[in-house]
């Protein structure tokens, strides 16, 4: 992985993160009193698609694979994260799927005293073939990547096909995944006509619909800013085709809810630029390398796979996570330092 903040916040060490002596019952309170209950964990920063705006063309900087964190190593983190409270985990990357395994991996995590759900985000490409495998290892909810319902679009997008795509959110809802969350990063000049397909693709299958803006990570998320768009007009344009009434959604995370008044579709909307939710954050994300990164947008971080290879206890690794907690930034700075995140999304897993 690039080296891209040698200038700032200087990695954690195991003694730099060890806060007080472990407290299984405290949990992970960090400094602004925002109690950290869900993990975002990133199984691999490659992928089988080049969204533009999240990987660049021709990209192959990746994670040497000595590096990447093996399952024993993920399950052994999670286990530990699971005693000191959080209850959450969400799988992603990079493309978690093009990684070997992940029905087994998911089915040890489900099986963590503590972890009540296990979800995952996936650009559907390779769903159709492990939908079924998936569902069976305790995976409930699914989040799907998708920017336009046009073919030609969505390779222009993309730089791939649509159609397996729309296989595997087919092959997800046939097994029984609820909810099924379509995650439309909405740009203007690319896809700002196709809101109301979606919409409507959304109401026909019974998925539910975020709209999410663009953040400026990495030289492809400052490309997608040119595109950027205030999700308050995609709420207006919407509004005036169809009757919106206030939505909610359990487990939501900081997507604000409306629902098509009559029907059970919910339309979310993730405003990390125009109304940012910093002041709820209640995650942290763990990268394929084993780097614990406290904001998608700060550069604060722990590096956890040396420790873990060192041969750190139980105890001592629950005392660098809560220390590692007290690190944690108040905000991203997306929009007053828009050039300051220069890792990609896939880098630090979406
Ligand atoms: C990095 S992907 C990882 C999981 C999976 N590959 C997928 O696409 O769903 C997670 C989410 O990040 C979003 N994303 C990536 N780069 C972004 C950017 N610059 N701005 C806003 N969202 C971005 C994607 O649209 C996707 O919904
Ligand atoms: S958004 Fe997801 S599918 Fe698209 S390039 Fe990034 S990791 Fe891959």
């Amino acid at each position: 992985m690039l080296d891209t903040d040698a200038t700032s916040t200087p990695p954690l060490t195991a003694d730099s993160a060890a806060g007080s002596a472990t407290d299984m019952t405290t949990g992970l309170v960090d400094p602004f009193g925002r109690t950290i209950e869900y993990v975002r964990l990133s199984l691999t920063d490659k992928c089988n698609l080049r969204c533009f705006y999240c990987m660049p063309k021709g990209h192959s900087d990746f994670e040497l694979p000595e590096h990447w964190l093996n399952d024993d190593e993920i399950v052994r983190v999670i286990r530990a994260f699971t005693e000191l409270g959080v209850a959450r985990v969400r799988l992603t990357g990079g493309e978690p799927l093009v990684r070997k395994g992940v029905p087994e991996l998911a089915r040890r995590l489900t099986a963590l005293p503590g972890l009540d759900d296990l979800s995952l985000s996936t650009n559907a490409v390779l769903l159709a073939k492990q939908a079924q495998a998936l569902k069976q290892a305790g995976i409930s909810r699914i989040n799907v990547s998708l920017d336009s319902l046009r073919p030609e679009r969505f390779k222009d997008i993309t730089g791939s096909d649509l159609q397996p795509v729309l296989d595997g959110l087919m092959s997800a809802r046939d097994q029984g995944f609820a909810p099924i969350k379509i995650n439309m990063v909405a740009m203007r000049g690319i896809n700002d006509d196709e809101f109301e397909d979606m919409v409507e693709f959304c109401l026909h299958n019974d998925f539910t619909l975020r709209f999410i803006e663009t953040m400026p990570m990495g030289s492809t998320g400052a490309e997608a800013s040119e595109h950027y768009l205030d999700l308050q007009q995609v709420k207006q344009q919407l509004g005036e085709s169809y009757p919106l009434i206030p939505g909610v959604m359990p487990g939501g995370g900081p997507a604000r809810y409306v629902q098509v008044q009559d029907t059970d579709l919910r339309i979310g909307f993730i405003t990390p630029i125009s109304q940012h939710f910093c002041e709820t954050c209640n995650r942290v994300r763990l990268s394929v390398d084993g780097t614990l990164y406290l904001c998608l947008g700060q550069e604060n971080k722990l590096e956890l796979r040396p420790l873990l290879r060192d041969g750190i206890s139980d105890e001592e690794l629950r005392d660098v996570l809560i220390g590692a907690i007290a690190l944690k930034p108040e905000k991203h700075e997306f929009k007053e330092k828009p050039e300051q995140v220069v890792r990609l999304m896939s880098m630090t897993g979406g």
